[in-house]
């Protein structure tokens, strides 16, 4: 690895206090570009903006994909990962499907640990508080013509993290847009599915919504996912989650959820979340709660749900009755190191 340190950091002007989600970059980035047909050193070096033409392939033709996760302190200042190789594994998924190279495991991990050694001081301790890691991976050859990059670069930045959506939110069910389609990439990490769901979130936004529960794009009658995050809805006292799929991103946070809820005895149905079965347990009040799942924001409480032009509005849970807080919880504590961690999620640094 080249390493070459800042020198002139930016730590001491940064206020642990007063920041938000991803507007604040530590002081050094992970950079390794890839030509001639392979991966070349891996650089550790100040963070700041590198210089593309405008046509470079990933501007033009999309060629990129991007994972996010997280590195957490512990009350002794340890700091710990968690469950990278998942990570590693869907970028390596998501570069596959776009046809970029796929990134080696000693270039993932080990520019991942060095960036967050190098910076552990701007990991903030605290409820809530995290290091926001983003790697990516995306087309860097200068040419037009409609085809794989030759080219590409391979990153690592990192923001200190706080909660991302505080209070409850209101998501409406999408009956005409969708995230993804059948043979696409929605189970990729691809940055244009997030390009794609601005247009109908602002929609949503203009009709009083915060997000978009996604829905399948053949029916609409099926959720798939809610903003950029999984979703669970909990009928009774059972958790239904969609099943993962061409369509349907792996999450991470998705997983840990599934499987901390099945720890604690709850019956987890992992299939179809069919829009009716929802609307219906609505009317009946066995819905108790819906809510989304990702690593920036680990859950979103929903308070309300639109469908067509009804507003559901949903329960409010105290903490110890709601499933989503209890597991979140319970994530929380692993990834923090005040629990122990039975599925050897958490990684040292
Ligand atoms: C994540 O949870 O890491 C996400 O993908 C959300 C991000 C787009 C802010």
């Amino acid at each position: 690895m080249i390493i070459q340190k800042s020198t002139q950091p930016r730590i001491g002007s940064f206020d642990p206090e007063s920041y938000s989600f991803g507007d604040h970059f530590i002081d050094h980035m992970i950079v390794c570009e890839y030509q001639d047909g392979k991966w070349g050193e891996v650089k550790l070096m100040p963070y700041g903006p590198l210089s593309f033409s405008p046509a470079n392939m990933a501007f033009n033709y999309g060629q990129a994909c991007f994972e996010g996760m997280k590195a957490y302190k512990d009350k002794d200042g340890e700091v710990y990962l968690f469950r990278p190789e998942k990570n590693f594994e869907r970028i390596n998924k998501s570069a596959a499907r776009l046809a970029m190279p796929e990134i080696p495991k000693e270039v993932f991990i080990d520019g991942l640990k060095a960036l967050v050694d190098v910076d552990r001081a701007w990991i903030p301790y605290g409820e809530g508080k995290s290091l926001y890691i983003r790697p990516l991976i995306f087309a860097t050859e200068e040419a037009l013509k409609a085809r794989v990059s030759h080219k590409y670069m391979f990153a690592i930045v990192a923001s200190p993290a706080k909660s991302y959506y505080t209070a409850p939110v209101s998501v409406k069910i999408s009956d005409y847009y969708s995230r993804a389609a059948s043979g696409g990439v929605g189970f990729a990490k691809a940055a244009g599915n997030y390009a794609a769901s601005f247009y109908p979130t602002k929609l949503a936004n203009q009709e009083g919504y915060e997000q978009v529960i996604w829905t399948d794009d053949t029916t609409h009658e099926n959720f798939e996912e809610s903003g950029t995050m999984n979703v669970f809805v909990r009928i009774g006292d059972t958790i239904y989650t969609p099943k993962t799929s061409e369509k349907i991103l792996d999450g991470v946070t998705r997983d840990s959820f599934i499987n901390l809820a099945k720890r604690r005895g709850i019956e987890v149905v992992i299939g179809d979340v069919k829009v009716k079965d929802v609307v219906d347990a609505y009317r009946n009040e066995t819905l108790k709660e819906v809510w989304g799942v990702g690593t920036a924001v680990v859950t979103s409480v929903f308070e309300a749900i639109g469908y067509k032009d009804e507003k559901l509005i949903l329960p409010k849970l105290e903490f110890e009755d709601s499933y989503a807080l209890t597991l979140q919880r319970d994530l929380v504590a692993i990834q923090t190191n005040q629990a122990e961690d039975p599925f050897g999620w958490r990684v040292k640094v």
